[in-house]
């Protein structure tokens, strides 16, 4: 049986996934703003550093998995706060549990992204990048620019950024070569308590509910509960910087024409360069 740490274990998917990784005999180490085994605010770096030291006294130093599910959503006058927790609080949690996580040999990690990183348009690509950089009060300003509309695009700028850490980290030999398999989820309209505040909220709700669900309906957090154990689980050996849609067709509904897609002729250059690095670095010494 494994020791796995679960953020937003207190409510929601997050909490789904604690419940069922106990249910199967797992040690979890659940963090949250309460009702966790370490009470933490992950809006601020010193609560995440906080939060990160006391997951590894727990753990003695050695986890077999993560779940990062800790979020809050596109809440008016939250911009800055969305950016850390939704970015920060996966990003800088991981980074200190990364020799926790080598240590197990095999350990699995779960970063709850979104589809909203892919059905939102226009968020910008400057404040997406400035958060990649850890430029924060640079995306906050960009963010702010776009006045009412600040909160949604920072929702899903930190979800698209944070998408994008991960799959930029789970090729390198830090991640992949160390036996951990880094991968997100990107849930859709899922019914948790943060949908349930979203939909409470007038001009939210019909937003929500205007918003095209090909399966129709919204999903249930138990099921996404259950793909997190699944990409947790023995079967995600070779999964390895995916972003899995569970999100009912929207994405597809979208752009099911954006991918998969053939590298451009003009990136054909860079294509092989990077071939050459890999092969240089795949090279025993
Ligand atoms: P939820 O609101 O039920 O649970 C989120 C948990 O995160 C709560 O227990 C909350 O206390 C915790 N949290 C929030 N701010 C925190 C902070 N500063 N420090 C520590 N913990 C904090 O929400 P839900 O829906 O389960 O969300 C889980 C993840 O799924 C989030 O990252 C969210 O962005 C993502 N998501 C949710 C969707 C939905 O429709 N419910 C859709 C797509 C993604």
């Amino acid at each position: 049986m494994g020791v796995y740490a679960v953020t937003g274990s207190a409510s929601g998917m997050g909490r789904q996934a604690a419940d069922k990784l106990r249910a199967a005999g797992h040690t979890v180490i659940g963090i949250d703003l309460r009702d966790a085994e370490v009470v933490a605010d992950l809006s601020t770096a010193p609560g995440r550093a906080a939060g990160a030291e006391a997951v590894l006294a727990a753990c003695g130093g050695r986890l077999d998995g993560a779940v990062l599910a800790a979020g809050i959503g596109p809440t008016p006058g939250a911009t800055g706060l969305i950016l850390q927790v939704n970015y920060f609080g996966v990003v800088d949690l991981l980074e200190a549990w990364r020799p926790a996580l080598a240590a197990s040999g095999a350990a699995k990690v779960v970063v709850v992204a979104s589809n909203s990183a892919t059905t939102v348009p226009a968020v910008p690509r400057s404040a997406v990048r400035a958060l990649l950089a850890g430029k924060t009060a640079k995306a906050v300003r960009r963010l702010r620019l776009l006045g009412p509309g600040a909160p949604s695009m920072a929702y899903a700028g930190s979800k698209i950024a944070v998408s994008r850490w991960v799959r930029r980290q789970a090729v390198q030999p830090a991640w992949a070569g160390a036996g951990i398999r880094l991968n997100a989820l990107a849930p859709g309209a899922i019914l948790t308590p943060l949908l349930e505040k979203q939909l409470a909220t007038p001009g939210q709700a019909r937003a929500v509910n205007a918003f095209p669900v090909p399966v129709g309906g919204y999903g249930d957090p138990g099921q996404l509960g259950d793909w997190m154990l699944f990409m947790l689980s023995g079967a995600a050996e070779f999964l390895c910087g995916s972003v899995i849609f569970v999100d009912g067709g929207s994405d597809a509904y979208f752009r099911a024409d954006d991918w998969p897609r053939a590298v451009p002729a003009r990136r054909a250059v860079g294509y092989l360069l990077r071939m050459r690095s890999f092969a240089k670095r795949s090279k025993p010494s």
